[in-house]
């Protein structure tokens, strides 16, 4: 059996004609068609149940409290029952004669994933601007140094287009983060080089309709990605985005503090606390953007979350110079490590402390 995977999220106008051209594509085993829709507010999951009444090879998983497309893949590749896994995009830019070729190619290159490579002799890419097109390309370089060591012979890192032999790849789908990026770059690297790949050339095309879901929160997680595959992934996902976001709010505290003695010409003392302020309310509204964005706080509960966020975190404020002067008596007498120490434990404290007490995660 060939399983078909394709996440939706708001495909109404593409999603039949993509089933369509799938089911009379001839191949020689059983077919089902699996589609991960995030309860898109355009109604693709009604029209992916009317197509299931006519064709029982089409099923459907309706998703609510879960979201993002990383997430929406693994899941149904979870839920797949084919010796091989394909997953596409909904929106055309895949074409499905691309099936056969890369079904060719498993069988033939004795891999255990191939993908559609928009990078490689023979490739072309229609579907995107000028712009998305050069970003996309940076993009992919980056990626490659962030896997250093591992699969460096490939020219495609964040392919939505992949065939794959599920048992081999199951281990490593199961351990894919739910927040992750793009499905193909975290199995690429959660598997650390131990499987192998094969690519072949795609033309990569228009949309048919609607928009693209690229948004300032795909490019942030792809940062995230690239930084906790650096640092080899050692620490959960979510704590790096955590320690981007209060990177961010040493500049803000910084910037409030300078700004408001300059302009209103105030003694340190004086916009220390305030600058504080700024940059814990800061950082809690970044983290609940991006870093907790499926458990978002907003109307009562964003002010609430907002008040426990700086009660949470103005403990350790007491407690870095406690732990800091602790360090420093302690174990070394060195400024540097001390600190480094303090904010260490501090940021421990903070990411599990608002991850428990203020996103409830
Ligand atoms: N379930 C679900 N949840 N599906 C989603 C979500 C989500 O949060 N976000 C996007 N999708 C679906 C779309 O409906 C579409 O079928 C497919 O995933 C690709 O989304 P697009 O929004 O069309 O992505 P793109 O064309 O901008 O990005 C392309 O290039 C990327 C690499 O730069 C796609 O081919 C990606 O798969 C690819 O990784
Ligand atoms: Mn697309």
């Amino acid at each position: 059996m060939i399983s078909i995977v394709i996440p939706t999220f708001n495909e109404i106008r593409n999603i039949s004609e993509i089933i369509n051209q799938l089911l009379i594509l001839d191949f020689s085993s059983d077919l089902e068609i699996i589609i991960v829709d995030d309860n898109s507010s355009d109604g693709t999951a009604d029209k992916v149940r009317q197509l299931v009444h006519n064709d029982k090879r089409i099923r459907l998983i309706n998703r609510v409290g879960r979201s993002g497309l990383s997430s929406a893949i693994k899941e149904g590749c979870l839920c797949a029952s084919g010796e091989l896994v394909v997953v596409m995009d909904a929106d055309g830019q895949h074409d499905p004669s691309y099936i056969r070729k890369a079904l060719k190619c498993i069988e033939s290159s004795k891999v255990d994933i191939v993908i559609g490579s928009r990078f490689t002799i023979g490739s072309r890419i229609r579907g995107l601007s000028k712009n998305r097109e050069r970003g996309s390309s940076l993009a992919n370089s980056l990626a490659r140094l962030s896997l250093y060591g591992y699969y460096n012979y490939l020219s495609d890192y964040m392919s939505g287009f992949l065939v794959f032999n599920r048992k081999v790849c199951l281990e490593f789908i199961e351990k894919i983060d739910v927040n992750g990026f793009k499905f193909f770059y975290e199995l690429l690297a959660v598997s650390k080089g131990k499987l192998k790949v094969d690519e072949i050339p795609i033309l990569f095309k228009e949309r048919l309709h609607g928009f693209s879901k690229l948004d300032l929160s795909v490019v942030w997680d792809f940062f995230i990605s690239l930084i906790h595959s650096f640092i080899r992934r050692i620490i959960p996902r979510r704590a790096v985005s955590f320690a981007l976001v209060g990177s961010i709010g040493v500049f803000v505290q910084l910037f409030t503090i300078y700004f408001l003695m300059g302009v209103f010409n105030l003694a340190f003392e004086q916009v220390l606390p305030v600058g504080v302020i700024v940059a814990a309310s800061s950082n809690f509204i970044i983290n609940n953007l991006l870093t907790f964005r499926i458990n978002r706080l907003e109307g009562k509960s964003f002010f609430f979350g907002l008040f426990k966020f700086l009660l949470v975190s103005s403990l350790p404020i007491i407690a870095n110079i406690g732990v800091t002067n602790l360090f420093y008596s302690q174990l070394s007498v060195n400024t540097f490590i001390s600190q480094i120490g303090g904010i260490l434990v501090v940021f421990i404290w903070n990411y599990a402390a608002s991850s428990k007490v203020v996103w409830n995660n």
